[in-house]
């Protein structure tokens, strides 16, 4: 069955959607093409997803762009994957700009190679007013980086008076992640099959509904993005409950 935009409407939308973006390597090999090329119709996918996410007036986007242990790939990839970042950036700042997205770098971006730092800094000082929509770029980012990273800077606030250790919680350690303010992904898509998290937001998807496709990223449409929210409309989340 083939989904229309009106069927989506009739029940809530999901507010966060998080993707990792998954296949592009398979999706080339099984062309004969090399790799990169894959990575590079892989942004096309992604630039559907995000018109996709402006459609549907959905708020939250959160892609696995470039995660911690993604550096262990060779060098060649590694440097392709930062020039493509940079294309894209260069190619889709205006559309996004004009479009109400905020372009939100999300992990330690501080080492990133090339001209990819300086492009995304650029990118989210440029965009960091808009409120549309919340795009969440993951480049270097690993859940459990993230997670050290908060315990650091609080156990740095209880050092400095700022807050006590009675006073931690959930809701006062979500203002330490990288996704502070914002609420939880309530849904997460993977491309290409593989049934794992990879180390993508493991304090925020605690309850978050999980879809897999088996189709590669580069060939993952918006068709493929409403099933997966037609799917998580037809979920019951029972949050540990039960349920109706
Ligand atoms: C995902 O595609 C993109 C990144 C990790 C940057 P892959 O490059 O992991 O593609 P496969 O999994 O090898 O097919
Ligand atoms: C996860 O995909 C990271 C991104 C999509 C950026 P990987 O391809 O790196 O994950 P593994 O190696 O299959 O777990
Ligand atoms: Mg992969």
């Amino acid at each position: 069955m083939k989904l229309t935009i009106e069927e989506l409407r009739k029940n809530p939308l999901p507010e966060h959607i998080a993707i990792i973006m998954d296949g592009n390597g398979r999706w080339a090999k099984r062309q004969g093409l090399p790799r990169l090329a894959g990575h590079r119709i892989g942004v096309q996918a992604l630039k559907n997803v995000v018109m996709a996410f402006d459609e549907l007036n959905i708020k939250y986007l959160t892609v696995y762009a470039f995660s911690t242990e993604n550096w262990k790939r060779p060098a060649d990839e590694i440097d392709g994957l930062m020039e493509l970042i940079v294309e894209f950036l260069d190619k889709e700042i205006d559309y996004l700009d004009a479009h109400g997205v905020c372009v939100h770098p999300i992990g330690d971006v501080s080492v990133l190679t090339g001209k990819a730092r300086d492009k995304i800094l650029a990118a989210y000082e440029r965009t960091k007013e808009n409120n549309n929509i919340i795009f969440n770029v993951a480049l270097n980012y690993g859940g459990r980086q993230e997670i050290i990273r908060g315990i650091k800077q609080l156990c740095q606030d209880v050092q400095d008076n700022k807050c006590t250790i009675d006073e931690i919680d959930e809701k006062l350690f979500n203002q330490y992640l990288y996704t502070a303010n914002q609420p939880d992904p309530d849904l997460l898509i993977r491309s290409s099959g593989e049934l794992r998290i990879s180390n993508f937001l493991l304090w925020q998807i605690a309850y978050t509904e999980m879809w897999v496709s088996d189709v590669m990223w580069p060939d993952f449409s918006k068709q493929d993005l409403w099933r997966a929210i037609y799917d998580y409309q037809n979920r019951e989340r029972r949050y540990g409950g039960l349920g109706k």
